[in-house]
């Protein structure tokens, strides 16, 4: 391990600046390497937007330096993903004028020397460019996986060889296909621009089948994309600039480590010329408890202490991802229908068109669940699933869910919604083996049968049996000379050299 001194630069600790992109996912990894690089002996200071801001009086050893934005760009936490993206790309335009004053401040009072670098989000292109002008060198982290990078850095390419745009996409192929038997079953004269956008929409579902060979196991419905034709502009700028961050930075962090995706970090080293650290999993290293955006129900860890070990489902689908209130409905019996104890994030606004909790669960559900499940607004996830009685994770395949799942060695039925999500949820199934997907729509009775598979099933006792296989991995990597310290070393020398 490199000496703690090689963070002290004149007899005072140096500095470490941190812009994290303000959404849970990526909030937390930041905060995790904050509290890594606090403990090798930095002093860490953390840029933010008013927008989803962190709590100083949880982090007294940081100090924080609020960003000033005009005026209506924060707005609420957005529900739909394109909207999320839209909101991604104005703040980071935003932030750029008030970042550039606030830095400027900050590099007179600490002295230039004595700053290591800023360490920014990739999804935040214009504080690279500040920081280029102001010459601080500047390291980017990108809080996904090392394939979806990968999946970034082919974007132009994927375009170029026909995998994208995905042809005649105008609507959820699934949902139109419904709509067509529904048509047929009452009118068995079905109009021929149904039948015409049912043959479109057939077409889109054997492209999205097809599958990526320069991108193995991606098939196209993996990659990043939206479901119809009118906004793939702001989704691939989103990718373009964080491809871009990436290359005009001094480094990549990626909170993701060998034993889980060797050959895709060798990949990007090999595309990239930037030095890349696999210091993952970061919530090994330094717990991020105290950054959640929203109260931790501790309870539930009571409610957990009184199951059998591995009896018990853990269903949560992060803190973006929105469902329809027939999704939910759909959830709610199949869990109910299972008979499995079950502990449930059910987050305020998690349903479309709604921002109450109670008001989201079916009528009976309660009563059909009593005494054999848990719904709480937000749990203390790393703990639920370190939890010896959770058994697997109904999980949406956010990054971090997906690591910190493997890292417990619990199984995973991926239900993914939206962005990454598809890709991790590819990988669960067919790399690591360790988990399936609840495939096409959610119904009830598909549901009850995946929770038993996943949790009492043969197929789900093996999964369950690689998955501790995965986090005996995980914790050689995080060990004593393991690839992730050898990393974080090489990222401490390389920040102290700049
Ligand atoms: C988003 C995107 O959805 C995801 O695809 C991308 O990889 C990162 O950004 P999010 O939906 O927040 O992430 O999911 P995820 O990456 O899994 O992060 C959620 C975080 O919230 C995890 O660290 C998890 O431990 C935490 N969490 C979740 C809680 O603390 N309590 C909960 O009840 C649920």
């Amino acid at each position: 391990m490199a000496a703690e001194s090689d963070a002290v630069h004149g007899g005072r600790r140096r500095h470490v600046l941190l812009f994290p992109l303000p959404y849970q996912g990526h909030i937390n990894p930041m905060f995790r390497l904050a509290g890594l690089l606090h403990a090798r002996g930095f002093s860490v200071t953390v840029f933010h937007t008013h927008f989803n801001a962190p709590d100083p009086a949880r982090h007294p050893q940081y100090r924080f330096v609020p960003v000033p934005v005009p005026d209506g760009t924060s707005g609420p936490a957005p529900a739909a993903i394109e909207d999320v993206i839209a909101q991604i790309l104005a703040l980071g335009a935003a932030c750029e004028s008030g970042f550039r004053d606030r830095l400027a401040a900050v590099l007179e009072e600490y002295s230039r020397d004595a700053v290591a670098c800023l360490i920014a989000d990739a999804h935040l292109l214009p504080i690279f460019e500040v920081t280029a002008k102001l010459a601080v060198p500047t390291l980017a982290l990108r809080t996904g996986s090392a394939a979806c990078f990968a999946c970034f850095l082919a974007y132009p390419m994927l375009f170029e060889k026909g995998y994208l745009p995905v042809k005649g996409m105008s609507s959820d192929p699934a949902s139109v296909r419904r709509t067509f038997l529904v048509a047929r079953r009452n009118n068995r004269n079905t109009c021929s621009s149904d039948r015409r956008e049912l043959t479109r929409s057939m077409d889109a579902e054997s492209q999205r089948d097809m599958p990526v060979s320069e991108l193995t196991p991606y098939r196209v419905r993996d990659l990043m994309v939206f479901l119809g034709d009118d906004d793939r502009g702001s989704l691939r700028e989103l990718l373009a600039r964080a491809v871009t961050a990436v290359k005009v930075s001094s480094g990549l962090i990626l909170n993701t480590f060998d034993a889980l995706e060797r050959r895709e970090l060798e990949g990007l080293r090999r595309d990239l010329t930037v030095p890349v650290f696999d210091i993952g999993p970061l919530h090994k290293f330094s717990p991020a408890g105290d950054s959640s955006l929203l109260r931790q129900d501790r309870s539930c860890l009571d409610w957990l202490d009184a199951r059998p070990p591995a009896s018990a489902l853990y269903v949560s689908f992060g803190s973006l991802a929105c469902m329809s209130p027939r999704d939910l409905v759909e959830t709610a019996w199949g869990i109910a229908g299972s008979g499995v104890p079950f502990l449930w994030v059910v987050r305020p606004g998690m349903v479309r068109g709604s921002a109450h909790q109670e008001q989201e669960l079916p009528e009976g559900f309660e009563a059909a669940t009593r005494g054999r499940g848990m719904v709480v607004a937000w749990a203390p996830q790393e703990e639920v699933l370190r939890h010896r009685a959770v058994g697997g994770f109904w999980t949406h395949n956010g990054w971090n869910s997906t690591t910190e799942s493997v890292c417990e060695g619990v199984p995973m039925l991926c239900c993914p919604y939206f962005g990454d999500q598809m890709g991790n949820a590819r990988y669960v199934e067919h790399v690591w083996r360790v988990g399936f997907e609840v495939g096409g729509e959610l119904e009830r009775g598909a549901v009850e049968a995946a929770i038993r598979r996943l949790i009492t099933g043969k197929d789900g006792a093996e999964m369950r049996a690689r998955a501790g296989e995965l986090k005996k991995a995980a914790e050689e990597c995080i060990g004593k000379g393991g690839s992730s310290c050898l990393a974080i070393d090489k990222l401490i020398a390389h920040m102290t050299s700049l």
